[in-house]
């Protein structure tokens, strides 16, 4: 099969598997091209503004109603219970998550399976806040298909390719490429390499979207057309599968008589789509200092409150370093955001050692960090008058406007690396009063 898509972020888009599907002039015909059922699924209130407004129209052969009654799903890694007691103001690092064996006497684990929550914020009921987990997965999700009614999924793979056959197309997913599935959209994933790692930031808040540009202009950071959503794909399969569902929280599942990767056509912008990093047009000093990390801002949930995000999605992409007579790394830092980072290729550029490509840190709210003491060394001896080619990287951060609350199991977790704050220690007095 060949995948294909379309381009353009927040588009109306259309797209049919078969000619003739989508109806004209109409979204709910008396009787549909096919014998196909007409669905919405509204990813906003109906009446949201018209530039914020999601929803999408399919047809398909059956309609979503049609499968057999929840019970609970046992996976207890993959949940949203941040707790509301003390939360530690400690620098937290972690060490890459553990990827299932990949010989034949290995467990089988799939994708949801393989999802380890880390840390989060806010909660599905209160439709705020943020859930960032972890996967590493060793096995296809095979006659299984899931969504997530609690928020959108932000997919960060960091080893390994992906495929993801939603209702609405294909996406095919490798390492520093993102996909966005959106609320409620049923998918499968399936390992191409064998076994896959990465990061999946749950957004319970407000729909992603990219930001506004101010002063840069009408062109620069993530550019709206590569964004990649894909074109109409179905399957026509009968058999026992299985519905695994995210509800306010937990995990639960049913019975499927057929695969739900049934639409023949669609329309809409309610849709997942993908975007590779590598495409980010980063703008940066060329005189002098640091910016703020908001001009690395790829995607971003807003809250209520104007420029505060309820998460960013931030990347530390290659790029060259021009600043004269100026600290170029990382500044150490204080902020009233609350930073989840991870490192999905290469090295990042604040830290010597200790971050590797799969690991991941959190600074919360307040919390002092910066660049360990190896590389304040480096830096502050640096020849600035030379650029510096930063090629060899890729890093993210969610950020998010409430302390983002590590789960007991992050806590508690055996890569989780319990000498962090020794990177700071070496930090040598250097006054002269
Ligand atoms: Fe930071």
């Amino acid at each position: 099969m060949t995948v294909s898509y379309q381009s353009g972020f927040g588009n109306e888009f259309a797209t049919e598997a078969l000619p003739g599907t989508l109806p004209v002039g109409r979204n709910s015909p008396q009787r549909v091209a096919h014998g196909l059922y007409a669905e919405q699924i509204s990813g906003t209130a109906f009446t949201a503004p018209r530039h914020e407004n999601r929803r999408s129209w399919l047809y398909r052969i059956r309609p979503a109603a049609m499968h057999g009654s929840f019970t609970a799903y046992t996976q207890q890694q993959f949940h949203n219970d941040f707790g509301d007691g003390p939360v530690t103001p400690d620098q937290l690092r972690w060490s890459p998550l553990p990827l299932p064996g990949s010989d034949a006497t290995a467990p089988r684990v799939d994708f949801v399976d393989g999802l380890f929550t880390m840390a989060g914020n806010g909660s599905p009921a209160a439709m705020h806040g943020i859930g960032i987990h972890l996967y590493a997965a060793n096995a296809d999700m095979q006659g299984r298909f899931f969504y997530d009614a609690d928020g959108e999924l932000l997919i960060v793979p960091q080893q390994g390719r992906l495929q993801i056959d939603t209702e609405l197309g294909v996406i095919e997913l490798e390492p520093q490429e993102i996909a966005v599935i959106p609320r409620g959209i049923r998918f499968r994933v399936s390992l191409p390499d064998g076994v896959a790692r990465g990061y999946v930031c749950e957004n319970f808040g407000a729909h992603l979207r990219i930001p506004d540009l101010g002063p840069i202009g009408s062109n620069g950071l993530a550019n709206p057309r590569d964004f990649l959503t894909p074109t109409a794909a179905f399957e026509d399969i009968e058999g026992e599968f299985e519905l695994i569902a995210k509800f306010q929280g937990h995990l639960w599942h049913a019975s499927i008589g057929h695969s739900p990767l049934d639409v023949v056509g669609w329309h809409g912008n309610h849709v997942p789509y993908k975007y590779d990093l590598r495409r980010f047009n980063t703008i940066g000093s060329i005189s002098f200092d640091h910016p703020d990390p908001s001009i690395f801002l790829v995607l971003t949930s807003p809250s209520d409150t104007p420029g505060v995000g309820n998460m960013d999605f931030v990347i530390f992409p290659p790029r060259i370093l021009a600043m004269e007579n100026t600290f170029r790394p990382p500044w150490f830092h204080r902020n009233i955001a609350s930073e989840f980072m991870g490192l999905i290729h290469g090295a990042y550029d604040a830290k010597a050692e200790g971050f590797a490509p799969g690991g991941c840190s959190l600074h919360n709210c307040m919390t002092g960090h910066g660049p360990d003491a190896a590389t304040f060394e480096t830096a502050s001896n640096a020849d600035t008058s030379k650029p510096h080619y930063i090629r060899d990287t890729m890093a993210f951060m969610f950020e998010a406007r409430a302390v983002i609350r590590p789960t007991r199991q992050a806590l508690h977790a055996r890569h989780r690396q319990i000498d962090y704050q020794q990177c700071w220690a070496g930090l040598a007095k250097h006054f002269k009063g």
